[in-house]
């Protein structure tokens, strides 16, 4: 009997990916799978994807309503391919014949792994799944805010065309810095590779609770602790996961620290900042500049005081989107998938 596998997304994109993958697949165990799709409406339904998305990471995924579409077609799927469908135990408790469910995600707070796993079914998930393209953003808003480059670029366009200072510190050289990042995983690896390779870095620390020095001096990287990183750093770049420990790990305290050139960097999670205390220490020049990517209220509410400063580079939480993002998460999930489906009868 055909293997059945239900895709749960938002779009069908991913659904006809992976179809695609699979029907052009010289292997068997991609070939003969029978693969349906069920659209995740709960996004759609919450209202604001990125409030989804932060409603997920923090509270898993119980609070969800069912969709009845995914409760009807789980019924005898063998495996789920998803990426933000949300598998709360009520879901999942459906899915009666149900072995697998793989996300193409870098972690899984929306499924109920735990649950999922008292039933006997495996969760995987794919682990640095954007963490070269997070790893490339991160770097351009180095490089914007050391430059000046959105800044220069607005006058620019203006027609004012500014005579430069060379002891002007928004002219600070990537390669001469010190740059400290909190937390060491796929995406900061990915910047501490273009950091040392790319932009012949020398002086690049980390602070991560579960890596040991060795660890990061096999990267070229030298292990700091928080305040380390904070009282030394010119640049200071979040890459932790957002859990309660990490909360607001960068606040006023943190920003007391830090040089008065010191550029913040956010591509990771807007909680792991305390937003108010940096806008503070923007305005009133304790740090030099900052990065960000992630907000504590996305779309960035029209009065945020960031949208006025000059001192800032802001994207719309765009760091792990690119033209070929579900392509590429299929090509990861398809790799993680075949030994576990030759696994199941
Ligand atoms: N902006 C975007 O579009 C985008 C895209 C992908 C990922 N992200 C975010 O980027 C961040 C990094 O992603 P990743 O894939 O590298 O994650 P990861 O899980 O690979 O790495 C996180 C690292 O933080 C460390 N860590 C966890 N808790 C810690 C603590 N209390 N103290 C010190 N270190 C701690 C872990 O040991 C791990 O090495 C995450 O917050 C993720 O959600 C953002």
């Amino acid at each position: 009997m055909k293997k059945k596998v239900l895709v749960v997304h938002r779009a069908d994109k991913l659904y006809y990916e992976f179809k695609n993958f699979c029907e052009q697949s010289e292997n068997p165990v991609f070939r003969e799978l029978e693969i349906s799709y069920a659209k995740d409406t709960n996004a759609v339904r919450y209202g604001n994807f990125e409030k989804y998305v932060q409603k997920m990471e923090k509270e898993g995924p119980e609070w969800i309503t069912p969709d009845p579409e995914i409760l009807e077609k789980i019924a005898d799927a063998d495996v789920v391919l998803t990426e933000w469908g949300g598998f709360s135990s009520e879901v999942i408790a459906a899915g009666k014949q149900l072995k697998l469910i793989v996300t193409i995600r870098s972690s899984c707070e929306n499924i109920n792994v735990s649950y999922a796993q008292s039933q006997g079914v495996k969760v995987v998930y794919c682990p640095s799944r954007l963490a070269e393209v997070v790893g490339d953003m991160t770097i351009a808003l180095m490089l914007s805010e050391c430059r000046g480059i959105v800044r220069r670029n607005l006058v620019n366009t203006r027609g004012i065309w500014v005579e430069e200072k060379y002891n002007d510190e928004s002219h600070a050289a990537l390669c001469n810095l010190k740059i400290g990042l909190l937390g060491y995983g796929g995406v900061a690896k990915a910047v501490a590779k273009r950091l040392i390779h790319g932009f012949g870095c020398d002086m690049v620390y980390a602070y991560d609770q579960f890596l040991t020095p060795e660890d990061l001096a096999r990267d070229g990287v030298t292990a700091a602790s928080l305040e380390e990183i904070c009282r030394i750093c010119d640049i200071i770049s979040l890459h932790l996961r957002y859990v309660p420990e990490t909360e607001n790990i960068i606040g006023r305290e943190q920003f007391a620290m830090m040089k008065k050139n010191a550029i913040v960097i956010n591509t990771a999670r807007a909680g792991l900042l305390d937003e108010e205390a940096l806008a503070e220490a923007l305005q009133n020049g304790q740090i030099r500049g900052a990065g960000l990517d992630v907000y504590k209220v996305e779309p960035l509410p029209l009065d945020s005081p960031l949208l006025h400063m000059d001192n800032v580079t802001l994207m719309p939480h765009s760091a792990g989107i690119t033209n070929d993002l579900i392509k590429n998460s299929v090509k990861l999930a398809v790799k993680i998938m075949e030994p576990l489906l030759k696994e199941i009868n």
